[in-house]
């Protein structure tokens, strides 16, 4: 028998430690049974056509089938041509970059942010300006002062990226009114919006917030969703919806000249499952498990660590928690794993200093119980 040495997934947590680091679904959670059927279902019904190059904007079944949801839940009409494929948002927001930008070009992000998006942007060798943000997202007002002072140093941003809804760490939903803010100044000033949209489904309390997407004019805004939080993150797809001619140029590049549609197979496969309806249902159940857990979390810290702060998120997967300033979350966290718990120190979201006293925790990963004895052990840590 072959001896197994590489690993099969990406996650790898320490034994005896809950590690509440990996903002990642639980795999009890994933639709192991429903990718079984969708899979016989698709190859019958698309036989060799899943197999050969896909088309390069990604297969119509699936498109068809995203063009009409999109349509149906936010109220937006969207073009054939408004509409591609992607094989997730971490390949989205590379490639845009590819197509958008040159080394040493200027983007602005929030801050905090997801810092593996940064890390894609910094690949690109760009230059990250920060802009505040607080309890309500993104400060629009200090977002128009840093452009100015770009503009009088003769820099134009490629873009700003955002993500509004759910935010990854801080769990907040940008305000209604700074929504609405962003997007004019947006088209002001001729500053292409990244919306990273990637827990858009997951909304546990009311529905998501209208994307930045669905309010801008056509060009002001390229929204990134993806499968990946909603559904399962092995199937590596998701969209962007935007400019027709952006998207022409992305499907038109090398890649996919080269190589056709991104994941073909496994877009089939998943338009099979969302037409049966399975990409709805898996979407009621996580949410129904996640809000649970965030219920659970919450009032674990709450009563446990009553000298910190946070906001109780409203969807997606993270806890923002804050320290009085005299906590150092990253010495904090040397100590944690021997307390068996771990999480993400607030400064790792911060380009430039700040996030000292914060940190991140996941609560997707776990159920109630061991999310309540991780409260516990970090309690121990401090
Ligand atoms: C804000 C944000 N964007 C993107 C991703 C990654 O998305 P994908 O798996 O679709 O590449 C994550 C995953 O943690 C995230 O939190």
């Amino acid at each position: 028998m072959t001896t197994l040495i590489f690993p099969t997934i990406q996650r790898s947590i320490k034994p005896g430690v809950i590690d509440l680091a990996w903002g990642q679904p639980d795999p009890n959670l994933l639709p192991v049974e429903e990718m079984k059927r969708a899979g016989e279902r698709a190859l019958n019904e698309y036989s060799w056509e899943m197999l050969d190059y896909g088309a390069e904007a990604g297969p119509g079944p699936l498109l068809d089938y995203l063009r009409e949801r999109i349509e149906r839940t936010e109220g937006r009409a969207l073009r054939a041509d408004q509409i591609i494929v992607t094989a997730g948002n971490s390949d989205a927001l590379d490639q845009i970059c590819t197509f958008r930008t040159q080394p040493g070009d200027t983007v602005l992000i929030e801050a905090p942010t997801y810092h593996l998006a940064v890390k894609i942007l910094r690949d690109h060798l760009l230059d990250i300006v920060p802009v505040p943000t607080d309890e309500e997202g993104l400060r629009v007002n200090d977002l128009q002062a840093i452009l100015a002072e770009l503009k009088r140093v003769g820099k134009q941003p490629k873009f700003l990226y955002t993500i509004p809804t759910f935010h990854n760490p801080t769990g907040v939903c940008l305000s209604e009114g700074r929504r609405r803010g962003l997007v004019k100044v947006a088209a002001q000033e001729n500053l292409l919006l990244v919306e990273d949209d990637v827990y858009r489904e997951l909304a546990y309390d009311a529905p998501a917030p209208p994307s930045l997407w669905s309010i801008a004019p056509d060009g002001v805004v390229l929204r990134m969703g993806s499968f990946a939080k909603s559904f399962a993150p092995g199937v590596r797809l998701g969209f962007i919806t935007g400019n027709k001619e952006f998207l022409l140029r992305m499907t038109g590049g090398g890649l996919r000249d080269s190589g056709g549609g991104v994941n073909h197979f496994t877009a089939m496969m998943l338009a099979a499952a969302c037409r049966a309806g399975l990409y709805d249902s898996q979407i009621e159940k996580l949410r129904a498990a996640y809000r649970e857990r965030r219920d659970a979390l919450c009032e674990a810290i709450a009563q446990e660590l009553p000298k910190t702060k946070f906001v109780k998120p409203g969807g997606g997967f993270f806890i923002w928690l804050q320290f009085p300033d005299s906590t150092d979350t990253q010495v904090l966290r040397g100590r944690a794993p021997e307390h068996g718990v771990d999480f993400v120190h607030g400064a790792r979201f911060f380009g430039e200093g700040g996030g000292t006293n914060a940190l991140r925790f996941a609560f997707s990963l776990y159920p109630p119980d061991e999310l309540r004895e991780a409260v516990k052990r970090l309690r121990n840590a401090l």
